[in-house]
This record gives structure tokens, sequence and C-alpha cells, in this order.
């Protein structure tokens, strides 16, 4: 995950910002660089397309007290000194580094290059200290020249930005919900930074950047406005020195906090692999080519727990996207009922720790019947990614919460774009699908920071916190997400919860539903023309019977719908809108507040959410 770092005061900034860009080393990246200010305006700027240890550091230790630093996971163009951050405007004068994706990226350079400006890397981040150049000419100062770019760009960011035309200050930004930015406060310095452990020990006092917040720090102080510049007031909190609440960061809780970090988690998912330029998609490594692709005729996709879920969506995706006959189940019985494999049997292993007992035992069996096997998990160098013969690894960095979270929106994706990878080896998606379908990837950190954002979240945890069950409805590829909805909500509220394919419930569960029983209905509309099979048009129609059918006998309806769905808002109690999405990636944006929710019932009712009773993390038996 690419990480940020900003420093004004008055020592030299040059080994401080190197000190705290190395505490972000274990996020991982590909790339680094930083950029200094003097007094008197001038920037110097020192890049490396390897480790921080090789920046070049000539005339740098002692070039200026003002800087920005960065460590870079490539999105947008390969991991190359040029496409190194920080990124300058054409006169260089101004230097920025970026988290996010700026998602209407070619239509602004399109403009920019009509303007006559010259790009110089294959980075979506350019544009910024681009735009923030044409603002300065028409004579904005910086820090207007950022808000107005600010302002044209969209997707979800962190920013910060350095410029000749305001020395000793360091402007930071953020937008949407695709990474944080922490202002920190030290003696006579200050600091941004986009995870607190890589500050903290040099400030005394932390503030938060919400959505749509901007800072300019200097040595003395910090000040935050909205986007349009209208002064806010800054939330100081005690910046302790605690290396555990430093890494929760703002958050109370480790759930939490992976919870939140999902937009930048599925960011990392896609590092190497997605190609935004080329509208391209590589899974580096997959020793798979299309003629053992093409041969392969079936795929069994195996996991437990929330890991189950994820096989079960990633079934629909494979048979959808692949064409590709595909089912879901427990690794735990696999290897009991003798399995039918042959080497032309893909088996694809889902665990987020790479250790579980009955997922290891079950990939042992495929291995002695001669499938060919991946495994989607979390943990390099784990025994499941030894044992398959190609490891997709989330990239979603530690969870330390027992209840997965943001490993299970990472193990989605990663199927997801297996799912696409193996389509275009066996050729059932043209080009034009699987660009159609990356336009839609480059969308989803974003929407996933939105739907977490979603109002009503709140309401229903205090409404529904004392209840004794739940029930959650869902269809299609949504149907997994009611059964790791009612998962997540039993783990950590231990309130009794089941999820239900929603044709089934009138097959007996609804013999349940009194006004006492809330029911969660996932009933997110699919956009007319959104990419990726199926449409679930019908089954849409079909839910919105099945909540007829529960309002009918006065069950409590709570539904996740999409945004500007009012015909389905209208039909219940409660609504969390999510925004549209193709069908089969609709479900990382139904998951994660449905994670929320649970995490902020089970707060309610005084559980101990990291650390739910009876569970462990990594189940090591059988
Ligand atoms: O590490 P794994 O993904 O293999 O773990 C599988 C399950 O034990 C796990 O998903 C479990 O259900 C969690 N408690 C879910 O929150």
């Amino acid at each position: 995950m690419c990480g940020i770092i900003g420093y004004a005061g008055s020592r030299p900034a040059f080994p401080i910002v190197l000190k705290s860009l190395r505490r972000l080393e274990y996020r991982g990246y590909d790339s680094a660089g930083v950029a200094i200010l003097n007094g008197g305006g001038s920037l110097h700027v020192s890049k490396t397309a390897g480790k921080i240890a090789d920046l070049p550091r000539d005339d740098l230790e002692h070039a200026g007290a003002t800087a920005i630093a960065h460590t870079r996971w490539a999105t947008h163009g390969r991991p190359t000194l040029q496409n190194a951050h920080p990124h300058t405007d054409g006169a260089g004068n101004v230097a920025v580094v970026h988290n996010g994706i700026v998602e209407n990226y070619e239509a602004l350079r399109a403009d920019l290059l009509r303007e006559g400006r010259v790009f110089r890397s294959e980075t979506d981040t350019e544009v910024i200290p681009l735009l923030i150049e044409r603002f300065l000419e028409r004579g904005a100062s910086l820090e207007e020249a950022v808000r107005e770019a600010a302002k044209l760009l969209q997707g979800g960011h962190a920013i910060a930005v350095i410029g000749a035309g305001a020395p000793g200050a360091v402007i930071g930004l953020r937008i949407g919900h695709a990474g944080g930015l922490v202002v920190g406060r030290g003696a006579g310095e200050s600091f941004l930074a986009s995870d607190l452990p890589a500050i903290a020990g040099a400030v005394d006092r932390v503030a938060y950047l919400a959505d749509g917040e901007m800072t300019v720090v200097t040595a003395e102080g910090a000040a935050c406005t909205d986007l349009e510049g209208r002064p806010i007031k800054t939330e100081w909190r005690i910046g302790r020195h605690d290396p555990a609440a430093a890494a929760k960061g703002p958050h109370k809780h480790f759930m939490l906090k992976e919870i939140m970090e999902q937009p930048e988690s599925l960011v990392s998912a896609m590092r190497d692999r997605v190609d935004f330029n080329e509208m391209r998609l590589d899974l580096p490594g997959f020793l798979f080519d299309a003629a053992r692709v093409r041969a392969f005729d079936r795929v069994v996709l195996l996991g437990m727990g929330t890991s189950y879920h994820a096989a079960q969506v990633g079934r629909l995706m494979i048979e959808h996207l692949a064409r590709l006959p595909a089912e879901a189940e427990h690794a735990g019985e696999f290897r009991y009922r003798e399995p039918v494999l042959t080497p032309d049997t893909l088996v694809v292993t889902i665990t987020q720790s790479g250790e579980t007992a009955d997922s290891l035992i079950a990939m042992q069996e495929a291995s002695r019947r001669g499938a060919a096997q991946i495994a989607v998990t979390n943990v390099a160098g784990s025994e499941a990614a030894r044992l398959a013969d190609y490891a997709l690894f989330l990239n979603a960095g530690p969870e330390i919460a027992v209840a997965s979270t943001k490993t299970f929106t990472g193990s989605l994706l990663c199927l997801y774009l297996l799912a696409l990878r193996l389509a275009e080896l066996r050729g059932a998606l043209d080009a034009g699908a699987v660009a159609e379908s990356i336009h839609a990837l480059a969308r989803l950190p974003e929407q996933v920071g939105r739907s977490l954002a979603a109002a009503g979240l709140d309401e229903v945890a205090r409404t529904y916190a004392h209840s004794k069950d739940f029930l959650f409805l869902g269809r299609g590829p949504l149907y997994p997400i009611a059964l790791e909805g009612a998962l997540k909500l039993k783990e950590v509220s231990y309130i009794h919860a089941e999820g239900c394919q929603a044709g089934e419930m009138k097959h007996g569960p609804i013999a349940l539903i009194d006004e006492e029983m809330p029911v969660l209905a996932l009933a997110i509309r699919e956009p007319p023309n959104g990419p990726g099979r199926p449409r679930n048009g019908r089954l849409h129609d079909k839910m919105l019977g099945n909540i007829e059918e529960v309002r009918a006998r006065g069950g409590r309806v709570i539904v996740v719908a999409a945004e500007g769905d009012a015909r389905t808002a209208e039909k219940a109690d409660h609504a969390i809108l999510v925004p549209e999405a193709p069908a089969l990636l609709a479900p990382i944006l139904a998951a994660a507040p449905l994670q929320l929710l649970a995490y902020r019932i089970a707060v309610r009712r005084g559980c101990d959410v990291d650390q739910p009773r009876n569970l462990a993390k990594t189940v090591t038996v059988e």
C-alpha cells in the first residue's frame, strides 16, 4: 500500500522523513521518493525504483526543512523511476505525492495535453501537479490551486503537496475514502502521514483529516479548511507512543480499523495485476497457460467459514465470466467423500491465514488426486501457499482482529481477478468486456469507502442491538453475502443470525418472521448496461417480492439497496444505500457495511469485538 509522509519544521527534513518512511516499509512498496523544499522555495527531488535505502541523497541531507515523501505500490504505470512519486509540474515548482486512483484521469490527461502540458510518467497522479500548475498560471496561490485541482478529481485520494509558492508549508488533503491522512504536532514542527505509526513518538497531538478536508501544516501549526476554503476546527487528540494504540490509528478496535482500511487493501490486491492505463489484467507468475486453462473442465472452490462464503461467490464469478463449471464446498468434508478429481480439475482454496487445518487437509487430498491447485491467501510462506501450484496473495496487510473483514473482500476481489484471467485465457471474454470490468474495478475502492459511510447504519445498529435473532436474505451473488453478514453478526455480537437464500424463505424460515424479527435483505440493483454477467434485474424483482412477503407478516425490514433506488428503499423500515455496481462486484460493496453493522452492534452490546469468545484467528485443528 502506498505511504505518505510530510514534514514542516526547522530541522533538516531529509533524515526525518526517511525515518518515517522506513516505518511504512511493512506495508510493502516498489519504489520511493522524497521532495525537499528550502526556505528560498527551491525544490530537490530524489527517487528510486528500489528500496528506501537506495534513495540518492546527494545534497539532500541539508537541502531544506520542508518535505514530502512516498512509498509507492504501482497501480497506474509500472514500478519505474519515472513513475515513482513525488511528481512535479512542468516548471518544477510543485511536488505531489498521492494515494488513491484518479478515476477520471484519462479525461483530465487529454485536457492537459490539449493545453500543451507534457507528461513524463505513466501515472494517473501526474495530472495533479499539472492541474495545480494550470491554476497557478491563472494567478491562484498554491493553496487555492491545490483546492481547485482537487475539485476536478474523481475517486478517493490522500494527497500531500509542497511548492515554491509556499515555503515552509506542506498542504495535505483527503477526498473520499481511499486512504487516510493524519496530521501530527511536535515541538516547533508538524507532520503528515498516511499511517500514525510512521510519526508516533515524534508528535504529541494528532488529528485525522475527514473526507473533503485540507490542511496547511507549518512549523508553527496546522490550519484546516474544507474544499471551499472555509476554516474547520481541528479536533486534536493525544498522540501517545503506544505501538498497539498507534497501530489502531484513530480506531478503537482492530476490527474497525481493518473494516475501514478496505478501500486501501482492495487497491493493494489490484497492485501489479490491473493495468489501468492499458486496461489490461495480468497475474504475475500465473503458471497456467491458455492451453492448460482450456483443458480445465471443472473448478472446485474450497474454504471454511468466511473463506467458504468467498468460495461461493468465486464459483459464480468463474462460471459467469470464464464459462467453466464451478462448485464450492466446505474444505472440512472434502476428503471424506472421496472426491472425483483429475489433472483437469482446478482446485482453488481460499484461506486468509493459509494455515486452516481443514483447508490444508483438503489441499493435500487434491494434490494426491493430481488436481491443479491455486491458493488464495493473505500469508506469503504459509502452508497453503506452499502446497499450491500458484498462490494468489490478497496483499491486505496484517489482519489482527479475529473476524475476517478486509481479507474477505480481498478474497472476493482476487477471485474476480482470477475469473477474469481464466476468461481471457479461455477466450470467453473479449478485450472490450475485460476493459469494462477494469473500469468497474477502478471505481471499486472509492465505492467501498462510500458504502462504509452509508447513512442509516448507525440507526440500524441502535434499533436492533438488543434483538435476539436476525435473518439475512440474498439472491445470486448476494446470497453468500447474506451468509457472511449472519456469520459476522453472530461471531462478534453473539446474536443468533441466519443467512437464507431469499427464494428458500417461504419453504420454512418464513415461520420465524414476526414483529420481533429484523430481516436484512440484500437488494442492490445493477446499473443499466453494467459490465459482467449476470444481469441481476430479474433477481432484483424477485427480491422485492420476498421483501413484501416479510412485510406482510409484520417483520422489520432493513434493505441494503443501490443509491438512487427509491423503489426498494421505500419498501423497508431502514435503508442502507451503497453505490450501484455490476452484479459480480456488488458482493464487495454489500459485505463492507454488514461488517460495520456487526461491529457497531457488538460494541453496543459490550462484546470483545477483536477477540470474540471461543474463536481463534487460525483454526489449526480439524
Ligand atoms: O484462515 P481462513 O480463511 O482459512 O479461516 C477460515 C475460517 O476459520 C474463518 O473464516 C472464520 O470463519 C473467521 N472467524 C471468520 O471471521
